[in-house]
């Protein structure tokens, strides 16, 4: 099974009061779950209205927003195609 978390915090939760600071990962990155372990770093250059995946080392591999803009503007062209087609009265 795979799966894709989307999450845009870039740090962790701080949970107060306690005698000691405890820090929940929001980044969901940590391999320590779920306590945050300084792999939220790797977020550091990551771009607004980008999305990133990351394989199981924790390893950013691929950008695909600008690929699923493009789909998506394609998918809305055939749409408006389709809106335009005017079905024969004979099938009707
Ligand atoms: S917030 Fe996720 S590792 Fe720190």
């Amino acid at each position: 099974m795979a799966r894709v978390v989307i999450k845009e915090a870039k740090g962790p939760m701080e949970l107060k009061p306690q005698k000691k600071s405890v820090f929940i990962c929001m980044c969901g990155l940590s391999k320590n779950q779920p306590f945050c372990d300084g792999s939220h770093l790797k977020t550091k250059d990551e771009k607004k209205g980008e999305v990133y995946r990351y394989n199981e080392k924790g390893k950013k591999w691929i950008v695909v927003m600008k690929k699923i803009h493009a789909a998506v503007k394609k998918a809305k062209s055939v749409v408006a195609k389709i809106n335009k087609y005017k079905i024969p009265s004979k099938l009707l």
